[in-house]
């Protein structure tokens, strides 16, 4: 997909978070818009930090058997501890990575940081092996950041 694409899902994410009711409303409007606009991504959640915990949050995709997960735990547990964003091109050959589906292949993990401290983070499956590249890390990256805004801000 072109860089113009990506732009513009960029674009229209981050105006469907400025634009929901509340950080509820935006975490939902950002997981719906991102599944919805990308093929490749198959399932489509958001966890947040409780405690030492991050827990299932809004989702798009199989239920899936990791609601809650310790920080020491998973590529979503990595992702956080490490406050950096994780692509993995196989999720077969990674011994953190933690199954939710059996047809997931390939996985991208993005944290939603204020300053240091992590809110909760994106976590996105692919089907498809190696699915995930620098122009899905920006975009995520970016919606991490306005999520951040939403989730820190009074306006919650
Ligand atoms: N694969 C994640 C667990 C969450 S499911 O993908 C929804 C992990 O290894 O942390």
């Amino acid at each position: 997909m072109h860089t113009t694409e990506y732009n513009r899902i960029a674009g229209d994410t981050i105006a469907a978070i400025g634009g929901a009711g509340d950080a509820h409303a935006a975490m939902t409007a950002a997981v719906a818009t991102l599944k919805e606009q990308l093929p490749h991504y198959n399932w489509v959640g958001i966890y947040l930090m409780d405690g030492n915990d991050l827990v299932l949050g809004p989702f798009l995709g199989k239920p899936s058997p990791h609601t809650r997960i310790a920080l020491d735990r998973g590529i979503c547990g990595a992702a956080a501890t490490q406050r950096q964003t994780i692509i993995v091109d196989d999720v077969n050959s990674d011994p953190r990575y933690l199954a939710c589906s059996l047809e997931t292949r390939s996985e991208i993990v993005v944290p939603i940081l204020a300053g240091d401290r992590v809110l909760g983070e994106i976590d996105i499956d692919s089907d498809r092996l190696a699915a995930f590249g620098a122009q899905d890390r920006v975009l995520l990256e970016e919606v991490a950041a306005a999520l951040a805004d939403r989730l820190s801000s009074g306006r919650s």
